[in-house]
């Protein structure tokens, strides 16, 4: 099948094309290079063998997307990731994450109406949870209120969404929650790029680990947790790249149970900050320098899934146990540095 990835250039895009590739579908990828670089389709090509079809533009354009989609009409099944993602930089400029993010949401839901384009997987977030009242957070969880507007625009993407398959019947889509994605793929080819100072966790250990940063900061020691640190769902990349795979075949061959489906992707283990940096000290024979520093603002304690909806409806079961998460993100951080030799 002819599968349109928007973001596939990025993080867990390139995981995802790669994924399918495998698994024989054509993909056709959009990216407007914001957070990535044309290297990483290069690299898609060296562990595949196989060139998806590359097209840079950005999805916020209507014109571009309406030509584009008039080009590419006969797409499949579209799996939605271009974005933006960091939580700080949405609060310091939400107008820019609601533009981005909610046009271009609407952009493709327009190209799917107008050209009879069927399935969309969405990419969403744990964070529309919140801080969930009960653990482990199930998918019929309430929405809470968003800590974010990047949050918020995951929120409102999924009400868009929800919206459109009761407007237009012919549009069926699935959301998938992610808890933390981390790690990369095995080849170390392609992994996390973050752009300046990482926010998040796995990129900041491993460049520290490396000597591009000094020291790493715990945020929050005081959290209700074994430890004190706050406790997360990490998650494998290529574990939950396969779970797009699997949600595009299940709406193709129609097994989907309603016409907006959702679905939480992680392992249903949860982590402590601690317990991820031992984990990497462990695996790579590095000591961190880290210290333990004030909570981060606009973090929740803890948060991990249930995954049995998922499990069941899907088949689908995350694999990677959290050291083989952290052995691949640093050997990813290795490769990184090799190149740059
Ligand atoms: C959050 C969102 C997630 C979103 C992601 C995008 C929640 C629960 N999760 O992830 O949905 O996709 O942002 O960026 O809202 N930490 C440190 N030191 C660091 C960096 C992080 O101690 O230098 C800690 C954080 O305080 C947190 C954990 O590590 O406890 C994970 O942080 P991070 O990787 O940034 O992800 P989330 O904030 O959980």
């Amino acid at each position: 099948m002819k599968i349109l990835v928007t973001g596939g250039a990025g993080y867990i895009g390139s995981h995802t094309v790669v994924e399918l590739q495998k698994q024989g579908h054509q993909v056709v990828i959009v990216d407007n290079l914001s957070n990535s670089s044309a290297d990483v389709i290069d690299n898609i090509v060296k562990i595949s063998g196989v060139a998806p079809v590359f097209e840079k533009f950005d999805l916020t354009d209507q014109a571009l997307t309406a030509d584009f989609f008039k080009r590419h009409s006969n797409i499949d099944g579209i799996i939605h990731f271009a974005a933006f993602k960091a939580v700080g930089e949405s609060v310091a400029n939400p107008l820019m994450y609601y533009r981005n993010n909610i046009q271009s949401l609407i952009n493709i839901l327009e190209g799917m109406k107008v050209n009879k384009i069927p399935y969309l997987v969405f990419s969403s977030s744990c964070t529309v949870y919140g801080q969930p009242d009960e653990l482990p957070v199930k998918e019929t969880s309430p929405i809470k209120e968003a800590f974010s507007p990047y949050g918020f625009t995951k929120q409102v993407s999924e009400a868009i969404i929800r919206d459109s398959v009761v407007a237009y019947p012919g549009i069926k889509a699935i959301a998938l929650r992610y808890f933390n994605p981390i790690g990369a793929h095995d080849s170390a080819l392609i992994g996390e790029l973050p752009l300046g100072v990482p926010n998040n966790l796995l990129p900041f250990i491993t460049q520290t680990a490396i000597g591009i940063r000094q020291e790493l900061n715990v945020f929050g020691s005081d959290y209700n947790t074994p430890d004190g640190t706050a406790v997360r769902d990490y998650i494998h990349v290529v574990d939950l790249a396969q779970a797009h795979v699997i949600a595009v075949d299940r709406m193709i061959s129609r097994k989907s149970k309603a016409p907006m489906e959702v679905f939480n992707l992680g392992t249903g283990n949860g982590l402590t900050v601690l317990e991820v940096i031992n984990s990497f000290e462990r695996v790579s024979g590095v000591k961190l320098n880290y210290r333990l520093v004030e909570r981060r603002p606009g973090d929740v304690e803890k948060v991990w899934a249930d995954t049995a909806y998922a499990n069941e409806e899907l088949g689908w079961k995350a694999k990677k146990a959290v050291d083989e998460m952290t052995l691949s993100a640093w050997k990813w951080e290795l490769a990184l540095a090799d190149r740059k030799k």
